[in-house]
């Protein structure tokens, strides 16, 4: 499959997606999300692929939404065409999903970085929600992601007042997993998915699934769900393959069933 604003890219067992509009920072507008969250969708039914990396380029994963694409809308219009709900696939992929990122994640840019499992970033990253400035507020998942991610105090400097993080600072305060020269972060972050993917499939995807459920739910349906998960894996071959494996010191051979 071809695309306009996106490229794809398999390495070993990781699927790449680059943000590929440069002259505008990447800025995404929506034909852009929807290839995007098109060729997440092939990668995650795509037996070959297990884990999934989007990146932009070195000065930026993303400046944010598009602004010339939404300046000119009346409320109605981005309500009757429903202008997000594109991203709101992005956040349901079943195999991981890794943000590498360098330079700008900007507005919907950080947005995007945190639909994604993980961030990788490159010491040049700068993540911020400058939507303020615009006289508008995030509105795919900024006010609700950011503040899980780095606490209230921060959140509100980061959204009300346009603080902008560093990428040390983004560690720091547990945005991103890791950080790395702007020369290897891409490189680093396909290492990781290529990790992730050389495990046991089915527990990989309910490991996701159960760790993403502490957003939703009560500590104890939670736990409940979590639980229900731990159970099933039982069912696998590959719980009985690895557990084997163990016994026999020798390497599991997984097989996703
Ligand atoms: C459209 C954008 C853009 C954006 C940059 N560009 N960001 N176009 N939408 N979000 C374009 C510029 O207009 C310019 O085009 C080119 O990219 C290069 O940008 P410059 O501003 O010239 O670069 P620089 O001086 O280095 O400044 C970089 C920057 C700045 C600090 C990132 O571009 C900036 O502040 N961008 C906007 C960031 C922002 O407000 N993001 C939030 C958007 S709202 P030309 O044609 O002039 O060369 C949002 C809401 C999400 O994300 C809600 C969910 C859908």
């Amino acid at each position: 499959m071809s695309y306009e604003y996106i490229l794809t890219e398999v390495h070993d067992r990781a699927g790449l997606i680059r943000l590929n509009r440069p002259r505008v920072l990447n800025a995404l507008n929506v034909a852009l999300m929807n290839e995007l969250a098109d060729a997440l969708a092939a990668f995650d039914a795509d037996e070959a692929v297990g884990a999934m990396v989007i990146t932009g380029n070195n000065r930026a994963f993303a400046a944010g939404a598009d602004i010339e694409e939404m300046a000119p809308r009346s409320a109605v219009e981005m309500l009757t065409a429903d202008m997000i709900s594109g991203w709101d696939r992005i956040a349901q992929m079943r195999k991981p999903v890794i943000a590498a990122v360098s330079g700008y994640a900007l507005g919907g840019g950080c947005e995007l970085a945190m639909m994604c499992d993980m961030i990788v970033a490159s010491e040049t990253a700068v993540f911020g929600q400058p939507e303020i400035n615009l006289g508008i507020i995030p509105g795919a998942g900024g006010t609700q992601r950011l503040i899980r991610a780095v606490g209230k105090a921060l959140a509100m400097e980061i959204i009300l007042n346009d603080r902008r993080l560093s990428a040390d600072e983004a560690y720091q305060f547990g945005l991103v997993n890791r950080v790395y020269p702007v020369d290897s972060y891409l490189d680093e972050a396909l290492r990781l998915a290529n990790e992730i993917a050389a495990r046991a499939p089915i527990a990989v995807r309910l490991a996701k699934e159960s760790v993403n459920k502490a957003y939703e739910m009560t500590l104890s349906e939670g736990l409940a769900f979590e639980r229900r998960n731990f159970y099933f894996l039982f069912s696998t071959e590959d719980q009985k393959e690895g557990m084997d494996a163990f016994l026999k010191r020798r390497d599991p051979q997984w097989k996703g069933r």
